[in-house]
């Protein structure tokens, strides 16, 4: 039995309350990737993002007493304001899974409401934000109902426990600035289980981080995270990818504490490539890649060589580019992306963010 299964958290009959909470809750971006997974929903390998600002949702969770005879969980999901039925299914599916975690879900009613600062379309992962944002409504339900959270770090670490069996990746939006997830030798704290806050080993040149994130298109992926976590399974390079990884975590560490701009950025764009390569190199092969991401990293790194400047890019599992850069160079930079980038994208669209300070709640 997990340490966060809590029989006891049953609400005496006849006492349900009812009760509102509201948590915005950002998306991340990982430097060093999660991909591959075993078990249930435990990382191949370990992994380390920034916490973004401007991508994030907000999520409302009423709940009330139970109403109907209905066993299990009852909930209504509503996202952007009307009913969704695929979300409807995956949230109560979740919801059923957490029984063991949070039991009186099986004695209220719930109503979710969830909306995204950016489009569900534009092809930005928002698993992680939706994920985590529920998972911290689930913890504050708990503490209101029971007064078992009282304890920030304890909060935390149940919220990002629960926001992981969501989507792996969610579990570090929990913290701001920059999260740690997965089991790592120079941290006695890290856990497959749930992420850890990094942002005390930042140096100062990564604060304020920008992340321009550029839409080159907004298609549902023709493969999901989900599909491509299973395909590493049969990946015949996973253990080479598995073995090399944990000394790119140990630089990537090492960088981010030293403030060595220049080997995050080489770190950072080799990670990028490897995903898109596994995705490749896997059987079957595919490829999320588009000619505009191919445009753009090509333009990066010429722009990077003429001008020195520390602009690097990252990918998530999709053809978009999260464009990394240090808050000083914005301006020249913006100007860079505006005349030369954006033609790539779709519509010419994109969304500024940089590096967050972590969820709040409303
Ligand atoms: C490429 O967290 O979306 O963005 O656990 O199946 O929900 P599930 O996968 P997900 O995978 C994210 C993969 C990634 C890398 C990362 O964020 O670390």
């Amino acid at each position: 039995m997990s340490e966060f299964h809590n029989p006891g958290l049953v609400i005496e009959p006849g006492r349900v309350r009812s009760g509102k909470i509201i948590w915005r809750s950002p998306s991340n971006i990982a430097l060093i990737k999660y991909w591959g997974k075993y078990g249930t929903q435990m990382p191949a390998n370990p992994s380390v993002s920034f916490t973004l600002d401007a991508a994030h949702t907000e999520t409302t969770l009423e709940y009330g007493p139970k109403m109907t005879e209905k066993k299990g969980v009852s909930v209504d999901f509503l996202f952007q304001g009307l009913t969704n039925k695929v979300f409807s299914d995956r949230i109560e599916k979740f919801l059923l899974q957490l029984l063991p975690v949070f039991p009186f879900l099986s004695q209220i009613e719930l109503t979710i409401f969830s909306s995204n600062s950016f489009p569900h379309s534009a092809g930005i992962a928002s698993s992680a934000s939706a994920m985590s944002a529920l998972a911290l409504c689930l913890c504050s339900m708990e503490d209101e109902l029971f007064g078992t959270l009282q304890d920030d770090e304890a909060f935390d670490r149940k919220a990002s426990y629960v926001a992981r069996l969501g989507s792996g990746s969610a579990c570090r939006s929990i913290y701001p600035e920059v999260a740690l997830w997965g089991e790592i030798t120079e941290s006695s704290k890290s856990s497959n289980l749930y992420a850890i806050p990094w942002g005390n080993h930042l140096h100062t040149e990564f604060k304020n981080m920008h992340d321009d994130i550029l839409i080159v298109d907004k298609a549902e992926k023709s493969i999901s995270s989900s599909v491509g976590h299973q395909l590493m399974d049969s990946n015949p390079y996973s253990e080479t990818r598995y073995m090399t990884v944990q000394l790119r975590m140990k630089r990537m560490l090492m960088a981010l504490k030293t403030g060595d701009m220049e080997l995050f950025g080489e770190l950072t764009e080799q990670e990028a490539m490897t995903l898109h390569g596994l995705m490749m190199l896997s059987e079957p092969s595919y490829m999320l890649l588009r000619p505009g991401t191919l445009a753009i990293i090509e333009e990066v790194r010429r722009f990077r060589q003429e001008t020195k400047l520390p602009l690097y890019f990252t990918l998530d599992a999709g053809p978009n580019v999260h464009l990394l850069y240090p808050h000083k160079y914005n301006s020249k930079i913006g100007e860079f992306v505006r005349s030369n980038l954006l033609k790539h994208c779709y519509e010419n669209s994109f969304i500024p963010d940089q590096m967050g300070s972590g969820p709040q709640q409303l």
